[in-house]
């Protein structure tokens, strides 16, 4: 078994009081308040995407209502002001992950924008025989991008396994790192386990092959402290609608000195210095990957969000949420009939399982009539769904709104299915 590492410790939170009024924080979000199926919405597909906070839905109105024009080649005010909220939206990203600097912060889409940006462009220095390791439990945002890249490039492929409780097994990861590889794309958080991988080791294991590596944060960004220079990762990917901001946006951070010189990724607007018909030259940092108009009320939701949770306070929000888990997981394994899918002893926020002899969308389908909103499939992780020898999962997943009333009322929920297929 490999041992815990300090930083997994930590992530468990296990002496840190929850700090969270959870009332309050429900608020916050107006979508809570609704009904389903004539039930109080319990809303646990936060792993999915979480809901927003009225300050994010505020700051995209605003946007639109009060200073909608296109940003960066404007003189005038309006297209000053949105600027300033957009960069300021990209500081504030900055100093949530303690980015080095505001360069090194990229909007794109998302987390899946952000890898194929990374495999499209860095992936261009890979030749025939060159070596790329993931692992078993990556989500498909972080195995296909690679797999084109290896049918472009002639690299190979290799992935390092996960074990019986859904933990990476650090020696063998060790094992296929070699000379050859050039890069290690890896989760922080899997979306279909909730195994938190001790990623600083893995990095400074990459690292002493001289392997880049980019972190998959989709999921650790609304739960874990993320500091990219602490963790010396080269590139971190995340999604703003996973961490309470809105769709359409998302952040690759990269270190200036492979940002620089890696080749743009789209070419058009804003990420030129000057265009003629013999040669183009490319803008600075981070333009040079920012092609076209952004999205620019969703960069600003962003900074919103991260605002939100950066008041809340992320150590508190996620003791809070690691209290929910530990009660799901003991309801869990009181429960007959019921498997937990991920064991592992670091894990976040998310309670994958199967219930014997029903599938897990019907599971589903009767969880919704009780008003409980969780995930069921193959959660974009089959290889994760293969290794468990199951075709899919009940995913629920928690966040900062969640209460241990509604973690009571998952089971009554599951209760009811056992009923229906008694
Ligand atoms: C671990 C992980 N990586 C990548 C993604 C892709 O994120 P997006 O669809 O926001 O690009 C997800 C989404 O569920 C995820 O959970």
């Amino acid at each position: 078994m490999n041992a815990i590492s300090t930083e997994e410790q930590r992530a468990l939170h296990v002496s840190i009081p929850s700090r969270i009024d959870v009332a309050r924080v429900r608020q916050d979000f107006p979508i809570l308040a609704q009904q389903v199926h004539g039930r109080p919405l319990v809303y646990l597909d936060n792993a999915a995407t979480s809901q927003k906070p009225h300050r994010v839905i505020k700051a995209e109105a605003r946007y639109y209502a009060e200073i909608n024009a296109n940003i960066h080649r404007g003189v005038h005010t309006l297209s000053q002001q949105a600027t300033e909220s957009y960069e300021a939206a990209r500081d504030t990203v900055m100093r949530f992950i303690n980015a080095a600097r505001r360069e090194e912060i990229i909007f794109v889409r998302g987390t899946t924008e952000a890898i194929n940006l990374v495999a499209s462009s860095y992936g261009q220095r890979l030749v025939p025989g060159d070596e790329i390791l993931i692992s078993e439990m990556e989500h498909h945002s972080n195995i296909v991008p690679w797999q084109l890249l290896c049918e472009r490039s002639g690299a190979l492929l290799r992935v390092a396994p996960i074990d019986a409780a859904g933990e990476l097994v650090v020696e063998e990861f060790e094992r296929l790192l070699g000379p050859r590889t050039r890069l290690v794309a890896l989760t922080q958080l899997s979306n279909a386990l909730g195994t938190i991988t001790p990623i600083r080791e893995l990095i400074a294991l990459a690292h002493a092959q001289g392997a880049k590596v980019l972190v998959d944060g989709a999921q650790a960004i609304p739960h874990l402290k993320v500091d990219v220079q602490a963790l010396d990762c080269d590139f971190y990917a995340f999604s703003g609608h996973k961490i309470y901001g809105p769709t359409g946006v998302g952040v690759l951070y990269g270190k200036a000195a492979l940002l620089d010189v890696m080749p743009p990724y789209q070419g058009g607007g804003d990420m030129i210095k000057q265009v003629t018909f013999a040669r183009t030259t490319y803008n600075d940092l981070p333009y040079k990957f920012e092609a076209g108009t952004p999205n620019i009320a969703g960069g600003i939701g962003l900074g919103a969000a991260i605002s939100y949770l950066d008041r809340l306070g992320l150590e508190a929000v996620a003791a809070h949420e690691h209290a929910l888990l530990d009660d799901a997981t003991q309801r869990a394994n009181a429960t007959p009939g019921l498997r937990l899918i991920g064991c592992a002893r670091a894990k976040a926020s998310i309670l994958s399982f199967v219930v014997d002899g029903v599938h897990a969308h019907d599971v589903g389908t009767i969880l919704d009539l009780e008003g409980v909103a969780v995930r069921t499939g193959h959660h974009c992780a089959m290889p994760v769904m293969e290794h468990f020898g199951v075709p899919a999962t009940v995913r629920a997943s928690f966040a900062v709104y969640n209460t241990h009333e509604e973690v009571e009322a998952l089971f009554a929920a599951l209760g009811k299915v056992r009923e229906v297929f008694a």
